[in-house]
């Protein structure tokens, strides 16, 4: 090895490198060293090996004790909403005019964009997620404030300005052409600079005309390598709605097919109420369903089939959807992924929760060349978890045995306390 200054993290370190359900797939070493040298992971293995051969002068940050995976991938959240968590009593259509909508009108002004963005970033940092596909409010200036905050944190950002021309109040809509204009420029500027990308954010399709969809498709016609993402199938209300608005289509899913808004790097979030026609051509396209837990308990939409996205062969990742979602914790959001999987007489083992928040959401979003696990070359995002952060958790774990138990009862009753330390490329970014 050469002298180059880099950060080295030892601890216990797990990854995978494919689905768990092969064992092969299982990285786990008790005592690991990951050496990170500006940006990138350029060694990784046990402790005994890896110390002797470091560079002089490398800061070691050791974390006995504690289990060090890659950083946490949040595959749907909205910034925005941040300040509207918590906000009773709706489902989806009601709780979009009476909080959400209000609290978006907001950001036009570009002080309380910033203000929002960098308390998000933070906030994600502070959760062990180094990886977001965020939407913003319709407003550019959203984007610009998104995209600044997480460059400073050295985030692997993908984020949009959402676009909707219609059913939203006077300062929440655009046109067309706005859409096409300023979602260009914000292309242009943002997408693959530094460690942002660009996602064309039609926000579903009742808030998008036939023409606001056409310039969604024209976008990516032009800029072939950005990512979509939307909403499909939340609630049966909606899904009617979708029907009415669009009668040619042939149902919700047919709506986003059609104007080609579909296949690798499209995201769609929840897909709780899908015929069997749309799990077809979600399969055949490889689109990727992004389940939202908590949102789904919240505004009462529904209980996503998890199951069935494994038979199907569909790429799937987990979002927090704050602010229908209630917490901005991948590890709390796997409890509640856990508990729906219940519901449906299916379940969700600890190392399948891992790897959807991890290298499984790194392959859905096509970035797993960069991310997702503790491969040499890859970035290094990290997260370090504490499994005795709280006086119940340290308690907890001395029951424990394996560490499939020590990871489940982190994403049963851990939170953004059980989140030691977060890495971004290669450096420490938030610790407790
Ligand atoms: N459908 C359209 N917009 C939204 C949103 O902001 N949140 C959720 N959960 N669903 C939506
Ligand atoms: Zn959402």
């Amino acid at each position: 090895m050469t002298e180059t200054s880099g950060t080295a993290i030892r601890g216990q370190l797990l990854w995978f490198t494919g689905a768990p359900d092969t064992p092969s797939n299982i990285h786990h070493i008790e005592d690991g060293v990951l050496l990170m040298e500006d940006p990138k992971i350029t060694a990784c293995g046990p402790a005994k090996d890896i110390l002797p051969r470091l560079p002089k002068g490398t800061a070691v940050d050791h974390y006995p004790g504690h289990l060090i995976l890659p950083g946490f991938i949040d595959a749907h959240v909205h910034y925005p909403q941040i300040q509207i968590m918590g906000a009773h009593g709706k489902q989806l259509l009601d709780w979009l005019n009476d909080y959400t909508f209000k609290a978006e009108l907001a950001y036009r002004n570009p002080d309380h964009a910033t203000l929002n963005a960098e308390f998000f970033c933070d906030e994600l940092l502070r959760n062990g997620t180094t990886t977001a596909a965020t939407f913003c409010t319709v407003h550019p200036t959203s984007a610009e404030a998104l995209f600044t905050a997480a460059s400073g944190r050295h985030m692997a950002m993908i984020g949009g300005r959402v676009m909707m021309d219609r059913h939203a109040p006077e300062g929440l809509r655009d046109t067309p052409q706005q859409a096409y204009e300023q979602c260009g420029a914000l292309i242009r500027k943002w997408h693959k600079t530094g460690r942002n990308r660009y996602a064309l954010t039609p926000r579903f399709a009742p808030s998008c005309s036939p023409e606001q969809m056409e310039v969604a498709q024209s976008l990516r016609q032009e800029y072939p390598d950005v990512y979509v993402q939307s909403h499909l199938s939340e609630n049966c209300a909606e899904i009617d709605w979708v029907k009415e608005l669009y009668p040619e289509r042939n149902g919700y899913l047919d709506v986003y097919d059609h104007y080609e808004l579909t296949g690798p790097r499209s995201l769609l979030g929840h897909g709780i109420h899908l015929t069997d026609a749309e799990w077809q051509s979600l399969a055949d396209r490889q689109t990727t369903l992004v389940h939202c837990p908590t949102s789904n308990l919240f505004l009462g939409s529904g209980l996503f089939d998890l199951a069935r996205t494994r038979t199907e062969n569909i790429p799937v990742a987990l979002g927090t959807d704050v602010g229908a979602g209630t917490s901005l914790s991948l590890l709390a959001t796997l409890g509640e992924a856990y508990k729906i999987a219940q519901l449906r007489g299916a379940s969700l083992n600890a190392f399948e929760a891992f790897h959807m928040i991890t290298l499984g959401a790194a392959q859905a979003l096509n970035l797993d060349h960069e991310i997702g696990s503790f491969e040499v070359g890859k970035t290094g995002d990290v997260v370090v978890l504490d499994p005795n952060a709280t006086p119940l958790l340290h308690h907890r774990m001395k029951y424990t045995v394996t560490l499939e138990e020590m990871l489940f009862v982190l994403m049963t009753i851990g939170d953004d306390r059980a989140i030691k330390a977060t890495y971004t490329a290669g450096e420490k970014r938030h610790s407790r």
